[in-house]
């Protein structure tokens, strides 16, 4: 069994791209939850929310993250798995997130993570201040469910990835040369 890494973070944090780079450079799988989840509800996510409704997608995430994580722990291979930003509001996810090793959170100032991802066709994204309040009341819910924070404000790709390799190398005693 190989280690299974999950980055979670507010909206525009760079889940996404940290992760795709991130198993990249360890020579691991890469998932994005939020595809994933599109992929079993058939539609976007800004579909669900508009024809379906938050709690529809919010059942389909549930289902699809607790899936996604048992298979990254039954892998032969090392995963990186980058939920969505409001996965952690699901109880059940937060409680399986317990006993996952390497959670890491990727923090965000709010601004910067409004100009990445605000405007864009994220459901929950599209005014800053109902941006601002989601932002305010999840904070205590990432740093609950995270084993590691990484600061990204100011920092390029490129660093963040630096910085979240050498967590994983010192967590899991994977030297760079046996990552492939
Ligand atoms: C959401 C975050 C989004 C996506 C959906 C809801 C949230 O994922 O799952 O729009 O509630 O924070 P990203 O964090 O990848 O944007």
């Amino acid at each position: 069994m190989a280690p299974t890494v999950i980055l979670i973070g507010f909206m525009g944090a760079g889940k996404s791209a940290v992760g795709r780079r991130l198993a990249r450079s360890l020579g691991w799988d890469f998932t994005d939850a939020d595809d994933e989840v599109e992929k079993s509800m058939g539609m976007s996510i800004p579909e669900a929310f508009s024809g379906e409704g938050e709690q529809f997608f919010r059942d389909a995430e549930q289902e699809v993250v607790l899936r996604l994580i048992d298979e990254a722990g039954e892998s032969e291979r090392g995963t990186v798995l980058s939920l969505g930003g409001g996965a952690v509001t699901i109880p059940a996810v937060r409680e399986r997130l317990k006993a996952e090793p390497l959670v890491l959170l990727l923090d965000e100032d709010v601004e910067t993570a409004f100009k990445r991802a605000g405007g864009g066709n994220r459901p929950l994204a599209r005014d800053r201040e109902g941006f601002r309040a989601l932002y305010e009341e999840r904070s205590y819910l990432y740093r609950e469910a995270a084993g590691f924070v990484i600061e990204t404000s100011g920092k390029g790709l490129a660093e963040v990835v630096r910085e979240a390799e050498a967590v994983i190398r010192t967590e899991t005693g994977i030297r760079g040369e046996e990552n492939h």
